[in-house]
């Protein structure tokens, strides 16, 4: 069953079952500084877990894409990947334990919907701890269903338990469906903790009914969740009988464009094939968000996905600019599902550009790579002891600061007869996966919901600058990324030239004449295509279902959004942009701050 027959099931399925259909949220959340991707299809959702109305009613399904870059370094294997699709029903205080473990159970074997074996499935439920008992009503369900004792297991929290990032927010004790990959039918004593090679995650139902509070306390929900997650890739692979999603239809074409260009094969270097392929999907995804590589956040990220595709293109013998060729690859088979891939020309020339730029950072680290040979040579005339072997961290440090795939230095270094420390360089590598996996935890910090007054102020600011560019600059100023913290808001909108100081002194006045107004901001909920004739600004087909949220500034903004926002203009003060920079061909970027004055 090919994915996209998967994904058009699990919609018709949950729609059945009088679910709102959402489309996809945009892979860097809008209005949440404290995150830097969208990990999960209930992230842009926390707002309605934690008691906000959602404007499409309390039964929501989709299929949401995401990036985990957690698992980066698993990505070679057979199912792991930096970018995914997740399939998600959710009960916003709706239904609970049993209809959603029903519909997991009629969706998964019915032959209707997926038709899996029953013997082929596997259960795992919460077994209890001081902060939540035992889910024996999820294992009572699963039993109800005709689900043999053996094929449930009872798994501590780390396992059974989700809450967005292990951090503050809507949380609970979840239910997880395995599938076998091994051969025959499983034998009655293998369960997922004994044998986790052969059977593979592939759906996740979770229970929130607790907050996860900053003092690390759990504290009953009032609303109580569904949030489900299937991972797509990966059943597609199961149901197609494939031991990996990179057999799947999915990644055979770009394994096989990665082939035309390479001058290994996809035998002989499996895992450099798989990197190429899964993180050009992910960096192809990012661009089409309005994502650009950067030495920053989610351009950092972006940039170290590219760089190492790149080197391990270098590795199978791909010796001129390709990752634009792969992008386009990826472009034609995503984009009937992705329509923001429809922004091709600046997506491959993002891709272009930074791969050139790429080549010169390519050449500082073979100059390191010399100096480092050099100083070898200094001690060995110094001290008569030759050095053959490159250290773990010496190779950890051409693979963190010049993106040198590990198999990038071993082949250099064999050609000059010296080894590398391998294990060192593991070493190296897990304290550093270590760093980073805090630091990224800490990016959670302050949970999912940072509805702060200073953000909120800034997000209403955003509204108004919209609007002042159009009406400065044309209708095609229109928004092309958004990103708020605390301090400021920065604006990507698609402009060809530099704003002169008499537009931007334009803007800024239309924004402060808002201010000044001191216009209510009123917010009603509408059907899409009412708000379309209503005037409002928004990508309906891209990011909303059939029921928009429209806030109404009166003469000064009209615009489709899930808020938050002010109550009225007056409570901004006063508006200045403070910076203005190009972000690529025909987009720029405006940074801007509201200033309190005494
Ligand atoms: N949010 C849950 C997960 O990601 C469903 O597994």
């Amino acid at each position: 069953m090919e994915a996209r027959i998967i994904r058009q099931k699990f919609l018709d399925f949950f729609k059945e079952k009088g679910h709102a259909v959402l489309p996809s949220a945009p892979l860097l959340p809008e209005n949440d500084p404290t995150v830097l991707f969208t990990t999960a299809g209930m992230h842009p959702l926390v707002p309605f877990l934690m008691g906000e109305k959602h404007p499409n009613g309390t039964r929501l399904c989709n299929f949401q894409k995401c990036i985990r870059t957690g698992d980066i370094d698993e990505v070679g294997d057979d199912v792991h990947l930096t970018f995914f699709e997740m399939l998600g029903n959710w009960s916003l205080g709706d239904y609970f334990k049993e209809d959603a473990i029903k519909w997991s159970f009629e969706f998964l074997t019915s032959d209707k919907w997926l038709g899996i074996p029953k013997e082929k499935l596997s259960f795992t439920v919460f077994k209890g701890d001081g902060d939540a008992p035992a889910d024996i009503q999820a294992t009572d369900i699963w039993k109800s269903l005709g689900v043999p004792e053996h094929r449930i297991t009872y798994l501590p929290k780390s396992d059974n338990w989700w809450g967005p990032a292990g951090q503050t927010g809507p949380c609970g004790p979840d239910t997880e469906m395995f599938y076998w990959v091994g051969k025959g039918l499983p034998p009655k004593e293998s369960n997922p903790l004994s044998d986790s090679k052969n059977w593979v995650e592939i759906w996740n139902d979770v229970f929130m009914q607790y907050n996860k509070k900053a003092d690390g306390t759990f504290e009953p929900l009032e609303q109580k969740n569904v949030d489900t997650g299937m991972g797509l890739e990966r059943t597609a692979a199961m149901l197609q009988g494939k031991k990996t999603v990179y057999e799947t239809e999915l990644f055979a074409p770009i394994l096989e464009k990665i082939g035309t260009l390479a001058q290994k094969t996809y035998g002989e270097k499996t895992v450099s094939y798989r990197i190429i392929a899964d993180h050009l999907r992910a960096a192809t995804m990012m661009a089409a968000d309005g994502v650009k590589p950067s030495n920053l956040d989610q351009g950092y990220v972006m940039r170290r996905l590219i760089r190492l595709a790149i080197r391990h293109g270098k590795l199978i013998g791909i010796e001129e600019n390709f990752t634009h060729i792969i992008a386009k690859k990826i472009i034609h088979i995503m984009s009937d599902i992705f329509p923001e891939l429809k922004h091709e020309e600046e997506i491959l020339s993002t891709m272009r550009e930074e791969e050139e730029q790429f080549q010169k950072t390519i050449n500082h680290g073979l100059k390191e790579f010399e100096k480092l040979l050099a100083g070898f040579q200094k001690a060995f005339e110094k001290t008569g002891r030759k050095i053959e072997e490159i250290s773990g961290k010496q190779a950890f440090r051409l693979y963190d600061t010049y993106g040198f795939p590990i198999e990038m230095t071993e082949e250099l270094a064999k050609e000059k007869n010296l080894t590398v420390d391998r294990k060192g360089f593991e070493e190296a590598f897990k304290e550093h996966q270590q760093k980073s996996r805090t630091a990224t935890a800490g990016t959670f910090k302050g949970g999912l919901q940072d509805h702060s007054w200073a953000t909120t102020r800034l997000h209403t600011a955003t509204h108004l600058l919209h609007s002042a560019l159009m009406k400065v600059l044309g209708g095609h100023a229109k928004q092309r990324g958004s990103n708020i913290t605390a301090e400021r808001l920065r604006f990507d909108f698609s402009h060809p030239d530099k704003l002169t100081d008499e537009q931007i002194a334009a803007v800024e006045k239309f924004v402060n004449d808002a201010i000044a107004s001191d216009q209510p901001v009123n917010m009603k909920v509408v059907p899409a295509d009412e708000a379309k004739c209503l005037g409002a600004i928004g990508l309906f087909e891209e990011k909303y279902g059939d029921m928009v949220k429209v806030y109404d500034m009166g003469p000064w903004s009209k615009e489709t959004c899930g808020g938050p926002h002010v109550e009225h203009l007056g409570q901004l003060s006063r508006f200045k942009i403070t910076k203005q920079e190009s972000i690529g061909a025909g987009l720029r970027r405006i940074k801007a701050i509201l200033i309190d004055e005494e």
